[in-house]
């Protein structure tokens, strides 16, 4: 293994009570790496994210480390303490909190080029418009977006995405798509989740298809793209 990948994970398993969701899941993530985890619906994929923060009620066996930390037998707390970014899928806002504070509550200083409130409310007047009214009172797009700016201001070197795609338009996700790119410039990484193939090829360099929680094929997304088979093999489409 590697030791300056910011994520290795390395025959990962993954159960919910006796279900055994994901199987010998390998993969890395370099810095400054984008990478894309594609499949169909209930192949695992937001159970891989799970596991590596070791939330929702996810058992793990294997090794997944986080730079030099090894995740699998830390808690769920201990884990939040590291600060990994995280989009997840549904969102999960706070109604009692306003658009404003979920963004303050989650801002960890970063350095000079840091992603503040107000550089998220700059970058999205989307919802700046909206800043004093409940989270979860927001459009879907709307909340979606706050999913991602609450993801963006812990300033992490490591951000997990579950379908940041969802209910946003194309002009938005351009602007997303820039952020990434932004990112990764700063040597940080991105580990992203989508059933929106265009979207995940413009954004990854790498690709993992997951199909019943077993990883069956990895290349680049350049590799990918024009795979029209392999499409209609992992993906259906
Ligand atoms: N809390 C849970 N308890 C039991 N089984 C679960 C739980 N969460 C997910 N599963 C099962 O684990 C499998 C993988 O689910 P997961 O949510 O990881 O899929 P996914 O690839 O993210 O799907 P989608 O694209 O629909 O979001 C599915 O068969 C699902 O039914
Ligand atoms: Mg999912």
């Amino acid at each position: 293994m590697e030791s300056n990948n910011v994520l290795n994970i390395h025959q990962l398993n993954a159960y919910y009570g006796k279900a055994h969701v994901l199987q010998n899941v390998s993969l890395q993530v370099k810095p400054g790496e984008k990478v894309a985890i594609l499949g169909r619906n209930g192949m695992g994929k937001t159970t891989l994210l799970k596991s590596i923060l070791g939330i929702g009620g996810v058992k793990r066996t294997g090794d997944i480390r986080y730079g030099q930390t090894q995740l699998t037998g830390k808690t769920t707390s201990d884990i939040a303490r590291l600060g990994i970014g995280y989009v997840p899928q549904g969102w999960l806002l706070f109604r009692s909190l306003s658009v404003e504070e979920h963004l303050i509550m989650a801002y960890k200083p970063g350095r000079e080029d840091e992603w503040t409130p107000e550089r998220v409310f700059e970058t999205f007047p989307e919802i700046a418009r909206r800043k004093k009214i409940s989270g979860t009172s927001l459009s879907g797009g709307e909340q979606q977006i706050l999913a991602i700016g609450r993801a963006l201001v812990t300033n992490s070197n490591l951000l997990l995405m579950d379908e940041p795609s969802e209910g946003i338009s194309t002009m938005v996700l351009e602007r997303i798509t820039g952020i990434c790119d932004e990112f990764v410039k700063q040597h940080k990484s991105i580990l992203l989740v989508e059933q929106n193939l265009d979207l995940a090829l413009k954004i990854a360099e790498q690709v993992y298809i997951l199909v019943n929680g077993e990883i069956v094929h990895s290349t680049t997304a350049a590799g990918f793209k024009d795979d029209k088979e392999k499409h209609m093999l992992y993906l259906g489409i």
